[in-house]
């Protein structure tokens, strides 16, 4: 029996140096032990130590399995490590294994990968600083209880987000600080640590009352993105039961005095009221989204346009970027593309309205003709600055089945450039595990100028689309 100690349980390089070697070697699955920190101190000495064990041959794993081991690793699932160590093992005499969509393994990964996926966009959300009085200065310190080993997954996001600021997340396990140039993690503590109250909550609830909706509360759709157990860290949650009671009475005033004016497209300049949704939900990405400054695209762009559908859609559609009718509409598909792709749903049978559509880079990109706005493919660098959105629109939905419409689509879905050819059609994989599925993109149906060529690929489009809803039934 080969015993391995990891350095933590979220030891993810100490996990890959030791399950390469003792792949290499071919040793069994049963054969190894996998253990974190002092567990192994039990067992006495290590037998025998994996660092001596001669280097095998050499073999290729498909990229998205380091991705999912990554992710998945930090599951508190303690068979993780042995469950990502036969996969890998099944890998190096079947390259294509991940692919399996039905296999019991693969499934059992992909769970993991997502709920630590969704725990890390939980943290994103529900992370409240207090502001703490400290001798260097005011520092905003923040207690969080994850539910995975995710805290030096997640904290980078904060240093984005907050980086002028000095801040720590306490956790009980791992907690992560930032003086403003350096990250630092140290050990869990107790609760206790973390503050209660400042003038900051204070504010905050008054703020969080002034934007609730009452007209759109939906409380099972906010106890389901904000569990209550996240509740009792974020000082409005004190004021949500009271603002549910209080809703039908409220939105009965709102209709009361609403304008009778139509109400128009969103401009730039104009002050509107400001929109609110639950924490953590697609509609406060929606309008988180509606900011973005990632990448140079929104200067010129009238809008974000971001997706739309249902948030239990069961599949999700991705396309390039808006074109010049959706940047001024704000919804995406809605121009010449957005035709052809609707006539092939309808053809295919899949309901629009019962499936999510959106954009790898949701930014209209163009060069100004005259008055006419020509559109220009995004590059990887906005394509990856949009992911962001991407990634977080699809752990929200969590879909049975992704499609990707074009190579920009992939791109962004996948984090790396492929040719469209060497995947169409084919049962691919995100990192999480949904399933993917990769067809043209409608625009390029209209860009065809021989009519017989036309024909030919609309019907091959229309069967990748067939296939799309078959899968989207049987899984
Ligand atoms: N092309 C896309 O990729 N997306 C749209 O929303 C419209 C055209």
């Amino acid at each position: 029996m080969h015993r391995v100690a990891l350095a933590g349980p979220a030891d993810f390089s100490g996990w890959r140096d030791a399950a390469r070697r003792l792949a290499r070697q071919g040793v069994d699955p049963a054969d190894v032990a996998w253990m974190v920190d002092g567990e192994a101190d039990l067992f006495g000495a290590l037998d025998p130590p994996i660092a001596t064990l001669p280097e095998g041959p050499a073999f290729a794993v498909p990229r998205g399995f380091l991705e999912l081991a990554e992710t998945a690793i930090l599951h508190v699932d303690p068979e993780r490590f042995a469950l990502l160590y036969r996969m890998l093992c099944r890998l190096k005499t079947d390259h294509d294994a991940l692919e399996d969509r039905v296999d019991p393994l693969v499934t059992r990964l992909g769970r993991l990968a997502k709920a630590v996926y969704r725990d890390i966009h939980k943290m994103h959300a529900f992370v409240r600083f207090r502001s703490v009085a400290t001798e260097a200065g005011e520092c905003f310190v923040a207690w969080f209880e994850p539910e995975h080993h995710i805290v030096e997954a997640a904290a980078p996001f904060f240093v984005r987000r907050f980086a002028s600021m000095r801040w720590s997340i306490l956790t009980p396990e791992r907690c992560a600080h930032w003086d403003g140039s350096v990250l630092r993690f140290s050990d869990g503590v107790d609760r206790g640590a973390a503050p209660d109250e400042d003038k900051l909550e204070a504010l905050w609830c008054d703020y969080y009352a002034a934007i609730f909706n009452p007209a759109r509360l939906k409380p099972q759709a906010m106890r389901s993105e904000m569990p209550k157990k996240y509740w009792r860290n974020l000082p409005e949650a004190s004021l949500i039961d009271s603002l549910i009671r209080s809703a039908a009475t409220r939105s009965a005033e709102m209709v009361q005095h609403a304008p009778s004016a139509p109400n128009r497209s969103p401009q730039r300049g104009r002050a509107a009221p400001a929109p609110t949704a639950p924490a953590g939900s697609l509609e406060a990405l929606r309008l988180e989204a509606a900011d973005c400054r990632r990448c140079p695209l929104f200067a010129d762009a009238t809008q974000t346009v971001f997706g739309e559908g249902p948030a239990d859609a069961a599949i999700v559609f991705v396309g390039e970027q808006p074109g010049d009718q959706e940047d001024l509409a704000g919804r995406p598909f809605v121009g010449p593309a957005g035709q052809v792709f609707d006539v092939a749903l309808q053809e295919a049978g899949i309901d629009r309205g019962a499936v999510y559509v959106t954009n790898a880079v949701k930014h209209f990109k163009f060069v100004p003709r005259g008055r006419r706005r020509l559109h220009q493919k995004p590059n990887m660098g906005e394509i990856k600055a949009c992911r962001w959105w991407l990634e977080q629109e699809l752990v929200l939905l969590r879909p049975r089945l992704v499609v990707a419409l074009g190579v920009t689509a992939l791109t962004g879905l996948r984090g790396t450039a492929a040719p469209l050819a060497s995947v169409r059609g084919q049962a691919l994989t995100l990192a999480d595990g949904t399933p993917l599925i990769a067809t043209v993109h409608p625009s390029f149906l209209l860009r065809l100028p021989d009519e017989k060529e036309k024909a030919r690929e609309a019907a091959r489009f229309l069967e990748d689309l067939r296939r799309v809803a078959a899968l989207a039934k049987a899984a």
